[in-house]
């Protein structure tokens, strides 16, 4: 089994509070020179991945695919994709991570496949009615069954045929045609994920995130919504908890503390229902993410999210930035500093660039958040490139982008692309070490990322990748950080507290005794330092008389306190 770090652990399994790194693969690392990244670029920046101080990676998905979604159109659940390499890969990454004491976790796509997928092409070969088009959702209808939108914009459903209008079935995708979804009401659909669940716990890996997770039951009476939004039943006596009990028996089959981690954006009360004992075990905290940069919002997050996850017994799961979500240094930096929807908002025409001012705001607000996010208690997951501060790209040209939510919205959202491109690692010019020289990557990189590159930021003390190295190590020594009992010393939601509402203050006692206290500043004023020790400060604290200057307006602080 992957992973295995040997360090010492408080609290249970691995999973609970361990840092994740999400792995892009077609924007990691390309060994071939194709412009994409693959496995084996992977397996050769494990060293890096490790070297930060992480437990685990997550792969986004590297499948057979026809690439419709970039890679979430899964056309075979068990093998990978030529583009990205072979099996053999897969397996030589593993077996390296684990040397490496790093877990492995993949990504599981089982609301939908691709239409190229053997199980839908068999279901439109055969005729209504049939156990082929019962693994899908196939309703005969002379108009759309109903009028839900799909997620990337568009109808949610497609005529299967549609040359021959006396073929009168339509298919139903919440994301684009080229996905249809499964229908996990036929016990045959779980029977086919439970083996592919199988396949990859015998290669090794340690978990599953589980994509579109809380969409797999649909209200299949197909009620016309006055949103056109899709009717999703989640609660107490959805179906959906059977599935996740199946799944989970799966997992429990195999030593090690195998995992899952749900992609959901339910209320934290309907994802804690998810995480009963017996059902999955994490949830990102994608509220989290989506949260303005504003100390009452942050607060109430933080404080809803804990209550939930106790009430279940698990940990939670802090996430700030993904494949899916604008790069936080750009979102942070609006004058709104807010994210949108669940699929992300693209700034505008998608033709501005962030003024000077705004770069630097969003910058510290990344740094600070970094604090936070790997201090407050539970695991948390680390995009790559969030680690060296990479901006959105927000003036791709059309002709580059990919993602099918700028085709279905007809070019009105420039979708997801600008959160994707290619790592920059060293050098002066794209492709900046990510492929072997020269290549045309996937996705263009910005001419004046030299001084976003990791060789670039390893030299430079006050990086942000240094910034994270420094936080991520801390975490390794102290227990307090994602381990330790929160106690709130000061926030926006306490009537009692006196920083007019513009301050996070919180302490972190560690299982063996030791706090540290966590300040963050969201105010203009400069805010008085907490008595302690300071172990980390997300701006620069000059000697000596550093303390008496406090925390700035966006600076957060760890210290650790007299008694610690
Ligand atoms: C993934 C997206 C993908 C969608 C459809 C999501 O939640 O994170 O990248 O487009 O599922 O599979």
């Amino acid at each position: 089994m992957s992973g295995g770090n040997g360090k010492v652990r408080v609290g249970g399994p691995w999973w609970r509070t361990a840092v994740t790194y999400q792995v892009y693969p077609r924007s990691l690392r390309d060994s071939t020179g194709s412009g994409i990244g693959d496995l084996n670029g992977i397996t050769e920046s494990l060293e890096y991945i490790r070297s930060l101080g992480v437990d685990a990676i997550w792969l986004s998905p590297f499948y057979p695919s026809p690439q419709v979604d970039a890679g979430y159109d899964v056309s075979d659940y068990t093998d990978v994709d030529p583009l990205f390499g072979t099996l053999e890969d897969f397996d030589r990454l593993v077996t390296t991570a684990d040397k490496m004491g790093l877990r492995v976790i993949i990504d599981l796509v089982p609301n939908h496949s691709s239409d190229q997928h053997p199980l839908f092409q068999a279901a439109l070969a055969a005729p209504a009615g049939s156990p082929e088009r019962s693994l899908y959702h196939f309703v005969s209808e002379d108009e759309p069954p109903n009028n839900w939108r799909s997620v990337f914009g568009g109808p949610s459903w497609t005529r299967v045929d549609q040359n021959d209008l006396t073929e009168s079935q339509w298919y139903y995708h919440l994301f684009a045609p080229e996905q249809p979804d499964f229908n996990w009401e036929n016990p045959a659909v779980l029977e086919f994920f439970k083996g592919v669940l199988r396949f990859w716990l015998d290669r090794g890996v340690a978990g599953f995130r589980i994509d579109v997770s809380d969409a797999l039951i649909k209200d299949t009476e197909w009620p016309d919504t006055p949103d056109h939004s899709p009717v999703i039943p989640k609660d107490e006596s959805s179906p959906v908890h059977r599935i996740y009990r199946h799944l989970r028996a799966v997992l429990d089959e195999y030593p090690g503390d195998r995992m899952a981690v749900l992609e959901t954006g339910a209320p934290d009360s309907t994802v804690a229902l998810f995480l009963r004992p017996d059902e999955m075990h994490q949830a990102f905290n994608l509220r989290f993410l989506k949260t303005p940069w504003n100390a009452r919002a942050l607060a109430k997050s933080i404080i809803d999210s804990l209550a939930a996850a106790k009430q279940v017994g698990t940990t939670v799961t802090w996430v700030s930035e993904n494949h899916d979500n604008t790069r936080s240094v750009s979102r942070y930096g609006t004058d709104e500093a807010a994210v949108g929807e669940y699929v992300p908002e693209v700034t505008g025409s998608g033709r501005t660039k962030p003024d000077a001012g705004q770069r630097l705001r969003g910058e510290r607000r990344a740094r600070a958040m970094a604090l936070l996010l790997l201090s407050l208690p539970g695991s948390a997951y680390i995009y790559q490139g969030q680690e060296l501060g990479l901006p959105q790209v927000d003036d791709l040209p059309d002709e580059v982008l990919t993602d099918p939510v700028f085709f279905r919205s007809k070019g009105t959202q420039r979708g997801r692309d600008g959160c994707r491109i290619p790592l920059p690692w060293r050098g002066e010019e794209p492709p900046y070490g990510f492929s072997p020289e020269p290549a045309a990557t996937w996705l263009p990189q910005p001419d004046d990322w030299a001084s976003l590159t990791v060789e670039t930021q390893n030299s430079e003390a006050a990086s942000m990748l240094n910034w994270y190295r420094l936080l991520l190590n801390l975490r390794e020594k102290e227990p307090a950080l994602g381990s330790g009992i929160l106690a709130w010393i000061s926030n926006p939601e306490d009537p009692s507290q006196k920083t007019e509402g513009n301050v996070l203050h919180f302490s972190l006692t560690s299982p063996h005794g030791r706090t540290l206290e966590v300040l963050v500043n969201f105010g203009t004023k400069n805010f008085p330092i907490p008595a302690g020790k300071v172990l980390a400060a997300s701006f620069p604290l000059p000697e000596g008389d550093g303390k008496s200057v406090g925390v700035p307006e966006d600076g957060a602080i760890l210290v650790a306190t007299e008694n610690g």
